[in-house]
């Protein structure tokens, strides 16, 4: 099946505010039981590119006392929901900061990150290149390496029984957007070929589920 990109930002208050709201527990605290065991960078700076409400930004930061992360997104909708979530946690507070820019032009200092990790942002780009590009720029050598992603189905059939299967009890928005993002997503090949164009070949890239991959290793 072709691959139908998406509009990149998520910045129409009503979709953000459903997504915050959604539950991502589950595949949040296995973000970061991954991050543990396979980046362990537990002191230092992080950048999560396209953070959204800034669920794991958060949770990094309770998580490893020594951390401060940076989260990055375009979406002031979805900034706007991660600084709230902040202001409630005063005692992270000074160690998580939430950055609006776009992944093709950000601004974040270069070779400064210890570890440079993304949830669900690859398939929103209509440019690939510009994530592993920005994981070029802001890691510093040997930095960890974290991105996971949806990856496309065979067909549209198989994508509404994955929507059907995982999110029958979500607002239309959210089942929407995750069918969407599934037609959007990129096959582990495609990135396996990202990676070769970016340099970055030694990156692993692995299938984790039915629909999510992984890419992991060190900058
Ligand atoms: C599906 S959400 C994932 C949010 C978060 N990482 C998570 O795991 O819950 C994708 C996010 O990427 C952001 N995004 C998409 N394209 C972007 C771009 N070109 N520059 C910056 N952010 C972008 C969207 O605004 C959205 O907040």
């Amino acid at each position: 099946m072709e691959r139908i990109p998406e509009p990149e930002l998520m910045d129409e208050a009503e979709q953000a505010i459903a997504y915050a709201r959604a539950d991502f527990e589950a595949p949040n605290s296995a973000f970061v039981d991954r991050y543990t065991d396979l980046v362990g960078v537990t002191e230092g700076h992080v950048l999560d590119v396209g953070c959204g409400p800034g669920d794991i930004p958060l949770r990094l930061a309770r998580h490893f006392a020594g951390l401060h992360v940076d989260g990055l997104d375009g979406a002031e909708a979805m900034l706007a929901l991660a600084r709230d979530a902040l202001a409630r946690e005063p005692a992270i507070g000074d160690r998580v900061r939430f950055i609006r820019d776009d992944v093709a032009a950000a601004s974040v200092p270069a070779v400064a990150y210890d570890a440079v990790v993304s949830n669900s942002l690859l398939h929103h780009l209509h440019e690939p290149m510009m994530l592993w590009r920005l994981v070029k720029h802001a890691a510093r050598p040997g930095a960890g390496v974290l991105v996971m992603d949806l990856y496309r189905p065979d067909s549209r059939e198989r994508a509404a029984e994955i929507v059907a299967t995982y999110s029958a009890d979500e607002p239309e928005v959210l089942r929407r957007d995750f069918f969407n993002s599934l037609l959007a997503a990129f096959t582990p090949g495609e990135v396996r070929e990202q990676l070769a164009s970016a340099s970055l070949h030694h990156l692993r890239v692995e299938t984790v589920s039915d629909r999510h991959l992984l890419v992991h290793g060190r900058a």
